[in-house]
């Protein structure tokens, strides 16, 4: 019998030729071996796919960036391809001088950077229930991380001039669904950027090419796409978007309105049931993201057990608010079963919480804005399940 690794005695292929030169791949793309990691989505959920989400595979991914060509795409009407050379965004309402910029416009304000996590509102909504979907790509994966280049929302507003009577915002997309959202003025004038670039390139057509709001720790669905419109108004205009949807129905039939802010919550990425242990006993990794729309996330908690024995999650890489961050807990794993959940801790003191205490003050009649813990059971070959302890 042979003894010794093929992999390193034998010449592998892509040693006994030359490979490709400089000149063939101008626009990289990951290598073949990488493939299945990919957007995905979840073939019942809507009625079709151009309505629809996907999800960012959170599993195949390590860091806090999300690349671009892996952020979920949630549209409601397709994706817009606007030629920039036709691009205007234009400022109306209670302003003193009504405006339209073209994009060379908007690069002459001072431009700044910031990597800021967006979340859709209706992210985990599927779980509000109990344990449905099987990975945390299809419980988790509406979110993604991403270093914006644009420039304050205040600068264009400023130059507009809004008139005293102008406290709200209606922002609107240029998309075939004009999607429209009402945001208060402070928000407005606080951290809101007009974005154009993502993580250092162009935005995607996907994420709203060539131009998106931004709205740092704010339900998702506020960072209107393909940006076209903004009028300054007196009151909320209770579009679709604020009445119908992203209102929080309660049990006793009240209803949470303008849930803005995303609260903090985490998830144990790896293991999870598209990423099974593989590697049997002994040291193993667990690996997780954790993010609050309110600050940072000084501190996670992961329990082996179901949440009997809590140990401090190990934070790593820059801790920046309104981002993802990223924690890992090394372990010695003896074989056995476990049931394995993280707990965030976000830098105002809020701590996430378990589903049942969610579902006690919200019922379980509306799916936006679930922050509760998950749950995966890895059984003693490593392979995980969603599921749900009380
Ligand atoms: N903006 C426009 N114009 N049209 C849309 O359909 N979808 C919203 C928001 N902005 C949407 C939009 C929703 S619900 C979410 S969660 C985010 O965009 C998703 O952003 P992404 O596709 O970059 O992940
Ligand atoms: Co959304």
């Amino acid at each position: 019998q042979a003894a010794g690794d093929p992999a390193i005695l034998e010449v592998q292929p892509w040693a006994q030729a030359l490979g490709d030169g400089v000149d063939a791949r101008p626009y990289g793309f990951p290598s073949p071996f990488e493939e299945q990691v990919k957007r995905r989505n979840v073939d019942w959920l809507t009625a079709d796919p151009v309505s629809s989400v996907n999800f960012t595979p959170l599993h195949d991914l390590d860091g806090i960036i999300t690349p671009n060509g892996l952020c979920f795409e949630r549209h409601h009407a397709g994706i817009a391809e606007v030629d920039p050379a036709q691009y205007r965004l234009m400022i109306n309402g209670l302003v003193e001088k009504p405006l339209i910029f073209t994009i060379e416009d908007l690069k002459r304000f001072p431009r700044e950077n910031h990597l800021y996590f967006l979340e859709c509102a209706a992210n985990s909504g599927m779980e509000w229930r109990g344990a449905q979907l099987n990975g945390c790509q299809f419980t988790h994966g509406m979110v993604h991380n991403v270093m914006y280049t644009g420039v304050k929302l205040r600068h264009l507003l400023e130059r507009a001039g809004v008139k005293t009577k102008g406290k709200w915002l209606l922002a609107e997309g240029a998309d075939a669904s004009a999607m429209t959202r009402s945001i208060p003025m402070e928000k407005a004038l606080d951290d809101c950027l007009v974005a154009f670039k993502m993580n250092g390139e162009a935005l995607r057509p996907e994420q709203g090419y060539p131009v998106r709001l931004v709205v740092p720790g704010w339900e998702g669905n506020m960072w209107v796409k393909w940006l076209r419109r903004l009028e300054v108004g007196d009151q909320p205009w209770h579009h679709r978007e604020e009445t119908s949807k992203y209102t929080d129905l309660l049990a006793d039939g009240r209803a949470r309105r303008f849930t803005w802010v995303m609260d903090a919550k985490s998830i144990i990425t790896n293991p999870s049931p598209q990423a099974p242990i593989t590697h049997g006993r002994g040291h193993t990794v667990i690996s997780g993201l954790a993010w609050s729309g309110r600050g940072t996330i000084p501190r996670v908690d992961v329990t082996l057990d179901g949440g009997k024995n809590w140990y401090p999650a190990r934070m790593d890489g820059p801790s920046l608010p309104m981002s993802l961050h990223r924690f890992y807990f090394d372990f010695d794993w003896d074989g056995r079963a476990l049931l394995l959940q993280s707990r965030a801790h976000d830098s105002t003191g809020y701590v996430q919480p378990t589903k049942d205490e969610l579902r006690m003050v919200r019922g379980e009649n509306s799916i936006y804005h679930n922050n509760g813990i998950q749950t995966w059971y890895v059984n003693n070959k490593g392979v995980a399940e969603n599921v749900e302890v009380s």
